[in-house]
């Protein structure tokens, strides 16, 4: 690992959302620890990554695996950019959701990121950034009250994070993607997809790469004085109105 650089550590790196902001913020010049649970795809997309010239690493771990977590970050150069991205997304009807559906979400969704974060934060240098992926459902939607109220944790979380670590001057902010077009999106049947973007005022689906662009703004240096904040990525969705 390239220790002369700044190390930033993405989850869920191997996809989606996770795998642009990978390759943006090696860009930006950080040496990036992709980690990921699924072996074999984030390995070939470290090495896509790499053949690029691009400083990329892969852990390994399912973040669910509190004692795998903490081994995986002692072992590291202190951490100066956190992405807490991975997540797990499913549809329940509110009156079938179940206890176990509410644990999985709030699993990995809530409780990996805030495990992650405070073994991160031991030794992150002062002035470090924290970016945590929540959504745009957390304001509310319809057919996943478990995903809904994990995501409304992380910003909760998000918030008390901001708090605790800026006297060190580690900045914690929370980005809220809309609809983005990621494998994630599977999950959603195609009546459910075309609902969902019939509800954009864009009409359309974001790309990962905007949401790794608006991560790349928050870990950067120059973005000094926001701390505690939900930046909305989300085609303007949030903005609320039926759009007629
Ligand atoms: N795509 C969207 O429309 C959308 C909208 C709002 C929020 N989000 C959020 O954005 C984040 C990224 O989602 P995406 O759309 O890129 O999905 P994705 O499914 O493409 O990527 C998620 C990645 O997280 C990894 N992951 C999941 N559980 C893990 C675990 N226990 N340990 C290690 N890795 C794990 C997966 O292997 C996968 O590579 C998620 O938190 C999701 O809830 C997505």
């Amino acid at each position: 690992m390239n220790t002369s650089k700044p190390i930033a550590l993405v989850t869920g790196g191997a996809s989606g959302m996770g795998l642009a902001t990978v390759e943006r913020l090696a860009r930006d010049g950080f040496s990036v620890v992709m980690v990921d649970r699924v072996h074999d795809l984030a390995a070939r997309e470290a090495q896509r990554l790499q053949d690029l010239g691009l400083d990329v690493q892969v852990r390994v771990v399912d973040l669910t695996d509190e004692a795998a977590v903490r081994s995986m970050v002692q072992a590291l150069p202190p951490v100066t950019a956190l992405v807490n991205n991975a997540g797990v997304f499913d549809e329940r009807k509110f009156l079938e959701v179940t206890s176990d559906d509410f644990r999985r979400a709030y699993e990995i969704n809530l409780i990996a990121a805030a495990t992650l974060t405070q073994e991160v934060a031991r030794r992150m240098p002062d002035g470090g950034r924290i970016v945590n992926i929540a959504s745009r459902a957390y304001l509310g939607a319809r057919n996943h009250p478990h995903y809904v109220a994990s995501k409304a944790a992380i910003v909760g979380y998000t918030r008390a994070s901001a708090m605790e670590l800026a006297p060190r001057g580690i900045l914690v902010n929370a980005i809220a993607p809309g609809l983005i077009d990621t494998p994630i999106l599977r999950a959603l049947t195609p009546e459910r997809l075309g609902a969902q973007l019939a509800l954009q005022p864009t009409g359309q689906a974001g790309r990962p790469e905007d949401i790794a662009q608006a991560v790349s703004f928050l870990v950067s240096a120059q973005t000094g004085f926001i701390t505690g904040q939900v930046l909305f990525v989300d085609g303007g969705k949030s903005l609320g109105g039926s759009g007629a």
